[in-house]
């Protein structure tokens, strides 16, 4: 930790070249164990906040300029704007329109921000691995400026901000998930969110012998957000043609009998598709919970399992990266079970495997995803950690 601190400052003394008064920051990163492209449809997921994350350096100034540097991005340089006016530009994908939309929808909803900052980040965080870099990002932004401005406001109102920033600025028509998980977490506890209500519960995770291994694609991302929006708009229209019969506001309502009744009425085959993950994942989802509660982890293994069977034949945001790391992973012994994670179209996938063995796994994993995809996939160890803080 000290040593990180060390290197956000010297590299803030270098850019600005001044010396502060510093505070430090950090924010995590997210996996989700069950419960994907449920939280748009109304349905449960169960995520939780990795120690990966992003730290960050501030110091306050007496102007209204902002400026943003980024360890992970040098040839950007620095990056400024003004307070003033930092909703005055085209949104696109750079690191710095995170901070900058955070910024700006706080004072959209009143909060009063009234003097600048300068800003050094440095992430240990995959950048677009479906480990929520971005939403990382929005809540650390989120939580430093109501920390330093002393905003009253709650955690999960900055998730729902940082949502806000996703759909309204940057484009992505996301759920509240990734925003929620990081702004909520509590260490050595997964959150059990019902995205229709917002209403939530941190469930302990004891894993026992078990752990739970990150394993990344390395995939670049390409049509990610295009094809996340193009899924959530089939679900739409899924629960439009439903609601022609059934009262419901979302596909998180129904149950799988009522789903199986009425599923005749998407008349599009692949639409119906897209509705029978979404209705199946949130009651596996609910499930899994259940079964993780009381200590039945082979049965959460199984859950994955069928997870990513769902999202692979149904869903279809799988692709040949992810089944391999998938595939392979279940062929190792002690794995309990193996699934996409996060958006998908690469990015990343979590098995569920006993700790001794978790070396062994890896290797044959590396091996197989080598020689079938061409390049080595990256693998992380999850500890389950807390939301933002200061550091
Ligand atoms: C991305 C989105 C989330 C969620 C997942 C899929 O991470 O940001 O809101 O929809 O994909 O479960």
């Amino acid at each position: 930790m000290t040593e990180i601190k060390t290197q956000l400052q010297e590299t803030f003394e270098r850019v600005y070249c001044y010396e502060g008064n510093y505070r430090y920051f950090f924010s995590p990163g997210r996996v989700n164990l069950i419960g994907e492209h449920t939280d748009y449809n109304g349905g449960h997921v169960f995520p939780c906040a990795i120690q990966l994350g992003i730290y960050a350096v501030i110091s306050m100034r007496e102007d209204k300029f902002i400026r943003y540097y980024s360890m992970n991005e040098e040839d950007t340089g620095v990056i400024y704007r003004d307070v003033e006016n930092i909703g005055d530009f085209s949104y696109g994908r750079t690191w710095s329109d995170y901070v900058s939309g955070m910024i700006y929808a706080l004072i959209n909803e009143g909060y009063e921000i009234n003097r600048g900052f300068d800003l050094v980040i440095c992430g240990n965080l995959p950048v677009g691995a479906g480990l929520s870099s971005s939403a990382a990002l929005e809540v650390l932004t989120g939580y430093i400026c109501k920390t330093v401005y002393n905003l009253d406001i709650t955690n999960d109102f900055i998730a729902v901000l940082g949502q806000r920033v996703e759909n309204d600025y940057i484009g992505v028509k996301s759920g509240i998930m990734d925003q929620f998980a990081i702004a909520m977490a509590e260490e050595h506890k997964a959150l059990y969110l019902d995205t229709s209500t917002l209403e939530y519960k941190s469930v302990p995770i004891n894993m026992g012998d078990y752990i739970f291994v990150i394993m990344n694609t390395n995939k670049k991302r390409e049509l990610a957000d295009s094809k996340y929006n193009e899924r959530r708009r089939e679900c739409e229209d899924a629960l439009e043609e439903l609601r022609a019969v059934l009262d419901i506001q979302s596909l998180g309502e129904l149950s799988i009998p009522q789903f199986e009744e009425y599923a005749y009425l998407i008349t599009d085959e692949v639409k119906r598709r897209r509705a029978k993950h979404a209705v199946y994942e949130n009651q596996r989802t609910n499930l899994a919970v259940q079964v993780l509660l009381a200590d039945k982890l082979d049965l959460f293994g199984q859950l994955m399992n069928a997870s990513h069977e769902s999202l692979r034949k149904d869903y279809e945001v799988t692709g040949v990266e992810l089944d391999t790391l998938v595939d392979s992973a279940r062929e190792c012994d002690h794995v309990l079970g193996a699934r996409m994670t996060g958006a998908g179209f690469g990015g990343c996938a979590i098995a569920l495997v006993k700790y001794e063995y978790a070396l062994i796994m890896q290797e044959y994993v590396r091996e197989k995803y080598l020689e079938k995809i061409g390049y080595e996939p990256s693998f992380y160890e999850v500890e389950i950690c807390g939301g933002p803080r200061e550091i």
